[in-house]
């Protein structure tokens, strides 16, 4: 995409009203948007930004949005937040969302480091991780969304009985996670699954494809799914 392009798309989502964005991207800086720092949410997206009590469900590295979106259609009476740093993917999200007339769907345009600043404990009631980056290397695990490093975060969001779960192509990252999550005694392993079009879906909402997952099928690589409910001790 050029930089022209991008710019545009930038320019667009600033005057979206389904997106909310970090600008203050430096968690060493401090923020001072004043009234209009996205920060002020922490604590109020039902009532301030969708105007409804009803239960926030994330999409993590949401890129184009696809989950956020189809799951904002499939389920009215839920709330829906893309969470993605680039601006030009959340922009395709975004727009269709406006375009749906959806209600329920926003997007948030941060890094997922700095979740806790834009959440309060027990906000988040589901967790959604759509094929992020594997970072392969294992010197580079800390960085990988379902690490230990990213649930001390995801902790301080979620409520008890939050569903937190991830969708991958990649073996490498699978198996981590199962390892990283087997391990934490305050999550308990709902599902586990190598090849989820290989039987009977275990929940529905797999059906939803994104960008990625239609490349890595495409490629005929097989889709893996696990899921946890987090159960504080
Ligand atoms: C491989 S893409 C997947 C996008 C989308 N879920 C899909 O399946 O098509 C990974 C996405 O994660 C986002 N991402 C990676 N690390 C991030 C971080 N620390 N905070 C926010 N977004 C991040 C990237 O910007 C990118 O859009």
């Amino acid at each position: 995409m050029g930089r022209k392009n991008k710019l545009k798309k930038f320019a667009e989502i600033r005057s979206y009203p389904n997106v909310v964005e970090n600008r203050t991207p430096n968690p060493e800086e401090s923020s001072d948007a004043g009234e209009n720092d996205p920060r002020n949410l922490r604590g109020q997206w039902s009532k301030s930004f969708f105007r409804r009590e009803a239960p926030i469900v994330l999409e993590l590295a949401c890129g184009k949005g696809e989950y956020t979106v189809a799951l904002a259609q499939q389920y009215p009476d839920d709330n829906f937040i893309g969470v993605d740093i680039k601006g030009a993917r959340i922009w395709k999200g975004a727009t269709k969302a406006l375009a749906l007339q959806l209600q329920n769907a926003g997007f948030l345009r941060t890094r997922i480091e700095q979740l806790d600043e834009f959440f309060a404990p027990g906000e988040v009631h589901e967790i959604w991780i759509t094929f992020p980056d594997p970072y392969l290397r294992k010197s580079h695990a800390q960085k990988r969304l379902t690490s230990d490093r990213f649930l001390a975060i995801y902790r301080n969001l979620l409520t008890e009985g939050s569903r937190i779960q991830l969708k991958t192509d990649d073996p490498t990252l699978f198996d981590f996670t199962k390892a990283t999550w087997h391990h934490a005694t305050d999550l308990m392993i709902e599902h586990c699954v190598d090849d989820i079009y290989d039987k009977t879906l275990v929940r529905p909402e797999l059906e939803i494809k994104t960008f990625y997952e239609k490349m890595h099928l495409e490629a005929g690589k097989t889709i893996k799914y696990i899921s946890a409910i987090y159960r504080p001790v």
